[in-house]
């Protein structure tokens, strides 16, 4: 990636694969907000084997601090923390109705220690290098562009050096029939809230993140990548 002199990112490749979205983030955390009493069933249907990836690729160890971001429901939240009795689980969500979806499930699992706090991915409000982990699954798919470098540059800055990240995303097909889901919204019709496919790895070596790994997977043709990342290690002083 380079940057202007304003501090704006300007084209790289990646960008020319990507659809722009169609809606303002205002009204896509609107929307998401509306949706939350139904989302869980989407993302079984669409999402379930990619959560499950996330979760082994994750790896959350005990005792780790561990930030998710975009919660949704909380149900990745409460898997995360579940690992993760004694150590610090943290959870961050724009939308008021996935908020008090988050809430509720957190709850019902009795993992009251877990921190939700109400932000946006862009500004998060934690201390640089204060976490192990973060995970975040299919927000990034629904941002203008122009905010993904944003957003996935905000996570570099909270994770320690040498800590992990995990993506998951809507994606580009590779077949036929996984690309329709891009097709459809390319022509303006809006069944994925927003959701269009990205590629998060390019824009996360243009960041100077290392180790970047990407997986494919499908389910009922919704294609999703998972993408695996560290920020590098501090430099060793000798
Ligand atoms: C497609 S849902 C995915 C929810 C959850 N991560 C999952 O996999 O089930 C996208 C979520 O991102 C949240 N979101 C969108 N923009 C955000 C932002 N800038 N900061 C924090 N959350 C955001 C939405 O409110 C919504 O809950």
């Amino acid at each position: 990636m380079s940057v202007d002199l304003e501090g704006r990112t300007t084209d790289s490749s990646w960008r020319r694969q990507v659809l722009e979205v169609q809606l303002s983030p205002s009204e896509a955390v609107r929307r998401y907000s509306m949706l939350a009493p139904a989302y869980e069933i989407w993302a079984r249907l669409m999402e379930s084997r990619p959560r499950r990836r996330v979760l082994e690729l994750a790896n959350a160890l005990d005792g780790e601090s561990i930030l998710e971001v975009a919660t949704g429901t909380g149900a990745q939240l409460v898997s995360l923390a579940a690992r993760n009795p004694s150590g610090r689980t943290t959870g961050v969500e724009l939308a008021d109705g996935m908020l008090a979806q988050t809430r509720r499930r957190l709850r019902t699992a009795a993992l009251d220690s877990v921190e939700v706090v109400r932000a946006d991915a862009l500004a998060l409000p934690f201390e640089d290098e204060s976490f192990d982990l973060v995970v975040n699954s299919y927000m990034l798919d629904l941002l203008p562009s122009d905010d993904i470098p944003r957003a996935l540059a905000e996570f570099m800055r909270v994770l320690r050096p040498g800590a992990r990240l995990v993506l998951s995303n809507m994606t580009k097909g590779q077949a036929r029939r996984q690309s329709v889901w891009d097709w459809l919204y390319g022509h303006g019709i809006n069944l994925t809230a927003n959701c269009r496919g990205v590629l998060a790895a390019p824009v996360l070596s243009e960041l100077g993140f290392e180790q970047i790994t990407r997986e494919y997977m499908t389910q009922l043709s919704f294609p999703t990548e998972i993408v695996t990342a560290r920020r590098p290690a501090a430099p060793s002083s000798t």
